[in-house]
């Protein structure tokens, strides 16, 4: 039985994000998607919306389940009985901090192995930070978003009134 976690924010879950579920549910037999609570930063998406849209997202994959955690990585890891966890990185960038991460983790706790997929090259320029900056101005992130995604972060802006311009989204 080869249960994987893969932790993240999510704020929002990107194309590039879902591809590497997919891909990742098809070698393990359960996939556990995490959902950081980071108490030190103001999200986008609260929590409960980030699951809500992982929930829906994922809804067709029988072998992911979507949850969040607090605190260490290693100790949810240890209550979830899982050694194995799943980061993407799509480049140089990505690999320095990605390894620095998984050798504090794997100094934390010994068990736990991290495993590296490569973005697929369509979403390797894709980042969540992104995709809020390029919506506060009113530009196109249809191809970088499930639309689902799409519609929730205009509706957001448009309720929260933060376009950074005038644009052809706005009413
Ligand atoms: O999507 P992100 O923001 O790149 O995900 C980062 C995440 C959630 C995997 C990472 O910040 C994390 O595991 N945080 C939990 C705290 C922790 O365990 N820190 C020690 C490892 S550096």
């Amino acid at each position: 039985m080869k249960k994987a976690i893969y932790p993240g924010s999510f704020d929002p879950v990107t194309a590039g994000h879902l591809d590497i579920i997919k891909r990742a549910a098809s070698f393990t037999d359960e996939l556990v998607v995490a959902v950081l609570i980071n108490e030190n930063k103001r999200p986008f998406f609260s929590l409960e919306e980030r699951i809500d849209i992982l929930k829906k997202e994922l809804c067709p994959f029988e072998n992911v389940m979507v949850t969040y955690f607090k605190g260490l990585l290693v100790d949810f890891a240890k209550e979830q009985n899982v050694n194995t966890i799943i980061r993407g990185v799509r480049g140089n960038v990505d690999f320095e901090y990605e390894f620095q991460m998984a050798q504090t983790n794997k100094a934390l706790s010994e068990e736990l192995e991290t495993v590296f997929m490569i973005t697929d090259s369509k979403y390797s320029y894709i980042s969540s930070s992104t995709v809020k900056e390029i919506a506060s101005f009113g530009g196109d992130i249809s191809r970088f978003v499930p639309y689902s995604v799409e519609c929730r972060i205009w509706d957001k802006l448009r309720k929260e009134k933060k376009f950074k311009y005038q644009n052809r989204y706005q009413n």
